[in-house]
């Protein structure tokens, strides 16, 4: 049986990435909102794609922190709380600056969904742990799509 504190440490781990998550799909849809440029079309239809799957997994996130007994965030101040991919109130930012960031915060968001099966491994929870590898090829393939979009 895995102990309580593995158990603590996989709902801390989940309620972190959630925060990340809301965060990030936040951020790009703000660049979807303020992107500016002759690479208006694509990037505003890329980072649309991009929120979507980020808002997407949401739910799913919640729901594992509730399947393991766990309370789960609450509020935008519950998110900014336990957040660690950094917000940008910019509107007029480079638009291949918004790539280098989305970029750069979806390769973090891959660290996290990482540590968070790690913590998973620990408390015996199959389940986030297969989920996990889905959450990774998708934030993976976003990763890809914005570095190829600055080649
Ligand atoms: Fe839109």
């Amino acid at each position: 049986m895995p102990g309580d504190n593995a158990k603590k440490a996989l709902i801390d781990s989940l309620n972190g990435l959630l925060a990340d998550y809301f965060t990030l799909y936040l951020k790009t849809k703000s660049y979807h909102w303020h992107v500016a440029g002759p690479n208006f079309h694509p990037l505003h239809l890329l980072f649309d794609e991009h929120a979507t799957e980020l808002f997407g997994l949401t739910d799913v996130i919640a729901e594992r922190v509730r399947k393991n007994g766990g309370d789960t965030l609450t509020s935008i101040a519950s998110i900014a709380a336990k957040a660690s991919i950094t917000d940008d109130d910019r509107t007029k930012i480079d638009a291949m600056d918004m790539v280098k960031a989305l970029r750069d915060d979806n390769a973090a968001l891959v660290k996290a969904i990482r540590a968070v099966k790690a913590a998973a491994t620990e408390a015996n929870d199959n389940a986030t742990e297969g989920l996990a590898d889905d959450w990774t090829d998708q934030a993976e393939q976003r990763v890809w799509f914005l570095t190829q979009t600055l080649a």
